[in-house]
């Protein structure tokens, strides 16, 4: 058992994601409930860092569930990952005897958190908040429910036209370095091929089943890619279409940031909610360097640093359906 926790910090750090302000809520809410005083950290560690930290009320987290983006703002830090950029830090928490640590991001924030708790005895928490759902160990990341359904209301929108005029759609979707958004968008709108980072992709399969395709007068197909797929986005699998299918008429969309924004979905308002409540109660509790995940609608502890060092898997069963529904 550490300290007891009595002032905490609460952060968003890397990509923005539709929910965090729904997570910032929770926090504010569930600390005060608690009687602890909850401090704002702006811009994610960069903020801590400038201590650009305030102090929150109740108040101060009315009427923004329903905001995308973030109030505290967000950015990615360099700084905090040398050691002086860290302590300076820590300085500026213990100046204010904060004594826990909130920090709602992806992978690379909980990287930054892994470090910070090796460093300072400051006990940190992390919520899973990405649109990639690229966080081992939970079934949930905050902003993925709506990241996905934004790209299926827009790829259904190009379907209109592709359909129209007969031609074949690379769209790309965002994801560095996983694939979910692709996949899930990519079953939903019923794509033919679907590449992700976690695959290698066979540009010479998709050629040759589009030129069956096209033998049989099959001329709409819908390509789905990862930004971080292997052959190099969906330009660029556009220029090798292009060179062995001459006929075909093939169209690009990049729909990127439109992902990032909006309007958090209930789920992600939901989870945003219970992951938010469960961080300040499991510091209360006295749990360090955890963060909170959701496994079959339970929550979980999850060690930081193993949502650090896994990615999740694909499941061979996806990419199955993928092939036999898109025949
Ligand atoms: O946060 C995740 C993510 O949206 C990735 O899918 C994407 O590759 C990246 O962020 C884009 O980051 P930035 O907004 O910094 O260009």
């Amino acid at each position: 058992m550490g300290k007891k926790v009595t002032r905490i910090g609460v952060l968003t750090s890397g990509g923005d994601s539709p929910g965090m302000n729904a997570a910032i809520r929770a926090v504010v809410r569930t600390g005060i409930y608690h009687g602890l005083e909850v401090f704002g950290i702006m811009r994610g560690y960069q903020g801590l860092i400038e201590d650009d930290i305030y102090k929150m009320e109740s108040r101060s987290v009315a009427n923004i569930i329903q905001r995308g983006g973030t109030i505290l703002k967000t950015a990615r830090c360099k700084e905090f990952l040398d050691a002086d950029g860290r302590k300076k830090g820590y300085e500026n928490l213990k100046k204010r005897d904060i004594n826990g640590l909130v920090i709602i991001g992806g992978d690379g924030s909980f990287r930054g958190a892994v470090q910070f708790s090796q460093e300072f005895d400051i006990p940190c928490i992390g919520i899973a908040g990405t649109i990639d759902k690229d966080i081992c160990g939970t079934d949930f990341t905050i902003g993925f429910d709506t990241a996905v359904n934004t790209a299926v209301e827009a790829i259904d929108k190009i379907r209109d036209t592709m359909d129209a005029h007969d031609r074949i759609f690379i769209i790309e979707v965002m994801g560095r370095d996983a694939g979910y958004i692709a996949l899930h968008s990519g079953i939903a709108t019923g794509a033919e091929n679907i590449l992700i980072p976690e695959r290698k992709t066979d540009i010479h399969d998709i050629i040759t089943s589009l030129l069956e395709k096209e033998r049989r007068k099959k001329l709409v197909n819908l390509i789905v890619v990862a930004e971080g797929e292997d052959s190099g986005g969906a330009n660029k699998v556009q220029e090798i279409l292009k060179e062995k299918l001459p006929n075909a008429e093939i169209r690009v969309c990049i729909l990127g940031h439109i992902q990032r924004g909006g309007s958090p979905s209930c789920l992600d308002r939901l989870i945003a909610s219970r992951m938010g409540f469960h961080a300040v109660e499991s510091l209360i509790e006295g749990r360090h360097n955890v963060f909170v995940g959701i496994l079959n609608n339970k929550m979980h502890y999850i060690p930081l640093e193993s949502a650090v060092k896994n990615k999740g898997t694909i499941s061979e069963e996806w990419m199955k359906i993928v092939k036999i529904l898109a025949s």
